[in-house]
């Protein structure tokens, strides 16, 4: 069973609008490959043209090695869940599975074993006679995976199926469907705006933003090599720091960022003394200490706390007027210790340049002189 999915230079353009820019790809049979971005960059358009319900502009798509770009819906070995899943609330659960089957003039005995098998893999083992609209957010869920997968798709799209769902609920979904994607061994492309389902379930994520790709890689890579300013701010949470390099000393870049010290961090690509770059630091990067340490080169006060369970995250207000988000452990204060971070109090603060990375290239338009460096939270 080839699942191979192929993008050979497709485009979508509605009018004079380009939705989709000229993109290539391919996707490994039995993979689980997820289009992260956010709203309007183009990923439901880019499904739709490996189902069949929009046909490309331009460019090639494949499916097991045998172009498909002509070929309609109905006859591609795919099978598609929707956010709002649509299946039929009054009949009942056997009814919903075997119906994809039906249509294709399966025997009834064969059916229903099929459905009978889903049910079992989706762990809704006899529940087949239970009319949909009984069934709780979870289960119908389950439900729309079972009847994409009674036709015995090559390739399961999914687009947002789990944005219904409440958070812990949509937790657990990911584990399920990951389980299944495993046990079946069917090629799952899944579509969606949020990170922590995209790295999650994913083998490999493709970061999408205008119409573009802007990085395939796997979610390990994503989170520590991202290759664009937008990749760095979207996947995680990442403070900017644009400036220009000073020094070059093996794989380490000093740049100044117009702060007291300079800061150094791990280029991502060869740059040279002059050059503009931007140093990204992760919230989780930074030590923060007290006001007294002088140990650590940079000074700022504390203009916000955020408690987030089991860490805070303090906004910190640098000396040049710059503000960094930084992510400190909670426990000081469960231990009866009196924490020092407060709102309005003086720190000091510190990041370990190794783990940074150096992307060459500072955005205009980004907020340098407005001093709020973060980068947007996907
Ligand atoms: N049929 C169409 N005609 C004209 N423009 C379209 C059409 N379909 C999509 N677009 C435009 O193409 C862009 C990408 O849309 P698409 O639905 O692929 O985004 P998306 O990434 O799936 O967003 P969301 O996360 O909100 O679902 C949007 O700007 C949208 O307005
Ligand atoms: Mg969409």
């Amino acid at each position: 069973m080839d699942g191979r999915v192929n993008l050979s230079q497709v485009a979508m353009r509605f009018g004079d609008f380009t939705a989709i820019q000229p993109t290539s790809l391919e996707i490994a049979s039995g993979e689980f490959f997820s289009f992260l971005g956010p709203s309007g960059c183009g990923k439901t358009t880019l499904l739709n043209m490996i189902s069949g319900f929009l046909t490309p502009s331009e460019g090639l798509v494949a499916i097991g090695g045998v172009d498909m770009t002509r070929v309609p819906v109905n006859r591609r070995p795919t099978a598609m869940i929707f956010q709002n899943l649509a299946l039929f609330p009054l009949m009942s659960v056997y009814r919903n599975i075997e119906f994809g089957l039906e249509v294709r003039g399966v025997d009834r005995k064969k059916r229903r074993e099929k459905a009978d098998e889903l049910l079992d893999l989706v762990a809704l083992g006899g529940s087949g006679d239970k009319p949909v609209a009984e069934l709780s957010g979870g289960q119908k869920q389950r439900i729309a995976i079972a009847r994409a997968l009674a036709v015995e798709p090559r390739v399961l799209l999914l687009d947002e199926p789990l944005s219904a769902l409440d958070l812990k609920l949509r937790q657990h979904m990911r584990t399920e469907l990951k389980a299944i994607q495993r046990k079946t061994g069917i090629t799952f492309i899944y579509i969606t705006h949020d990170q922590g389902e995209a790295l999650t379930m994913s083998d490999r994520v493709a970061v999408m933003c205008d119409g573009r790709i802007q990085q395939v890689a796997d979610p390990m890579t994503l989170y520590r090599q991202p290759r664009t300013d937008f990749v760095a701010g979207f996947v995680g949470e990442n403070n900017r720091f644009p400036g220009r390099v000073t020094a070059v000393d093996g794989g380490m870049v000093t740049l100044d960022a117009g702060l007291p010290a300079p800061l150094r961090g791990a280029a991502a690509s060869p740059l040279e003394p002059g050059d503009e770059a931007t140093l990204y630091v992760r919230p989780e990067q930074w030590r923060v200490g007290s006001a007294s340490d002088s140990s650590l080169p940079f000074g700022g006060v504390i203009q916000a706390e955020h408690f987030e369970g089991a860490w805070l995250t303090l906004e910190i207000a640098l000396e040049q007027g710059r503000t960094v988000r930084a992510h400190v452990p909670q426990a000081l204060e469960s231990d009866g210790v009196e924490s020092s971070f407060k709102v309005g109090s003086a720190c000091r603060l510190d990041y370990s340049p190794r783990g940074t990375l150096v992307l060459p290239g500072v955005e205009r338009g980004q907020s340098d002189e407005e001093g709020a460096d973060v980068a947007a939270t996907a």
